[in-house]
């Protein structure tokens, strides 16, 4: 067996299954999740017929790269909502969700038999690092290649790092700071050692939105040290600012790259179309790094059916549905939100579906203890914010909170919300 799969963690669901194996939960309530972060607004039915113009293609093997028509939609996507001007053919590729293309970017990147970033054929390594050198020894001795990574965290990014034999680093965000990630906090020596970073903006848990002057800071780091950034931006499309969440590829622009040198952004139709069950997403980015990804997934089998894609150009090509779609969350959000307000430090995110509230100080900063005893008592799940997060550098930056997923109706959000009331205030001593 491939070792590397014994340093997997836990799923945070399987954690939660073990927290709550014992409760019961009140049965004078109906149950209400607010766990899981998958989308239950109801999925377009024009997505659904349009799956039935890709049937014909199910006598032939679908190409890994996407039928040209799906490029374009896609890049046309990208046009309309960033502005940019992509070539189908090189700076975009279709994935089967961004779970997958995530996991399998890593896999592509990372150089398991050194530290630090190796410079592309053809590209000179930018500043003076300390890794990088054709010296074995001296590579050996710095240790296994990082992959940074925001904390708290979707856990693929962790598996993908393990996985392709790199070791990960949890760079913590910070509440003070909109839950902005604390990148000045990862050492030099880090950096070094870094060949790929994953970012996620909208964050998960957080919501938090990467401002321009944090991709600066990111694109001038991947600079000096030569690493891939891997931009996860599956929740752009839900949002409760009136501007759009700035995507990666779009700060790059803003600045001047125009190659998006080292920048992979991910996008998917699955928070944007509620479709979830379609596996449906691409990547785009730089072409340097799409032509081995390319080569990655032709080996991989990673071909996207006909029906998928036939039902994704349909999703690309609206924005309809996308504009409903956000106006159901953000009346939900502005709703739910203050009722949750009154009783805990709770704010409306940047973007996303999330709430990411600190338990209130009764608890004892306990995240566990306040969901297992909310479940017990009113029958709503939430989940700890210690499950999407390690404890690094001494402490744990998702203890002491819980993260509420709006995904179910309003009402239902509105009634979990209520009882969560009521369980902060019977809980005041
Ligand atoms: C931050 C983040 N990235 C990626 C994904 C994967 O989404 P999908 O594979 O459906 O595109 C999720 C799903 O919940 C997520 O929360």
């Amino acid at each position: 067996m491939n070792p590397l799969l014994s340093t997997l963690q836990p799923y945070p669901f399987e954690r939660l299954k073990q927290l709550f194996a014992s409760v019961t939960p009140n049965p004078a309530y109906r149950a209400i999740s607010l766990g899981i972060g998958e989308p239950k607004h109801a999925t377009p039915a024009f997505i659904e017929t349009a799956m039935l113009g890709g049937i014909k293609g199910l006598s032939g093997y679908p190409a890994t790269g996407g039928e040209p028509a799906l490029r374009t939609a896609m890049a046309q996507w990208v046009q309309r909502r960033y502005g940019l001007a992509l070539d189908p053919a090189t700076q975009v590729l279709p994935v089967n969700g961004s779970r997958e293309a995530l996991f399998a970017f890593a896999q592509t990147v990372i150089d398991p038999t050194q530290p630090g970033a190796r410079p592309a054929p053809g590209r000179p390594k930018a500043g003076g690092t300390p890794s990088g050198g054709s010296d074995a020894h001296e590579v050996a001795s710095v240790g296994a290649p990082v992959v940074v990574c925001p904390n708290p965290f979707y856990q693929i990014y962790e598996g993908a790092a393990l996985l392709a034999g790199a070791t990960p680093y949890y760079a913590p965000s910070d509440p003070a700071r909109n839950f902005a990630v604390d990148w000045d906090s990862v050492p030099a020596e880090v950096w070094a050692r870094t060949q790929l970073l994953f970012v996620c903006s909208p964050g998960n848990p957080t919501g938090a939105v990467m401002p321009l002057s944090e991709w600066q800071k990111l694109f001038d780091l991947s600079d000096r040290y030569g690493f891939v950034i891997a931009s996860d931006e599956c929740y752009s499309e839900i949002y409760f600012r009136d501007e759009p969440p700035l995507g990666g590829l779009e700060a790059a622009a803003k600045l001047g790259r125009s190659d998006f040198k080292n920048l992979i952004a991910f996008t998917s139709l699955s928070k944007r179309s509620n479709v979830p069950g379609l596996r449906s997403g691409f990547v785009m980015g730089d072409a340097a790094l799409i032509k081995p990804f390319l080569l990655y997934r032709t080996y991989h089998g990673s071909a996207m059916g006909p029906v998928v894609q036939s039902a994704s150009i349909a999703a690309w090509n609206d924005e309809a549905h996308v504009v409903d779609n956000r106006a159901l969350y953000r009346s939900k959000f502005a709703e739910v939100t203050p009722i949750l307000a009154e009783v805990m430090d709770v704010a409306l995110p940047d973007a996303g579906f999330y709430l990411w509230a600190a338990v209130p100080e009764a608890f004892n900063g306990s995240d566990t203890a306040f969901s297992r005893e909310l479940l017990a008592l009113y029958n709503v799940v939430v989940l700890p914010g210690s499950y999407l997060a390690r404890n690094a550098q001494g402490f744990n930056p998702g203890a002491g909170r819980i993260r509420m997923a709006l995904v179910a109706e309003t009402a239902e959000c509105v009634e979990a919300a209520r009882r969560i009331v009521q369980f902060i205030q019977s809980n005041v001593h």
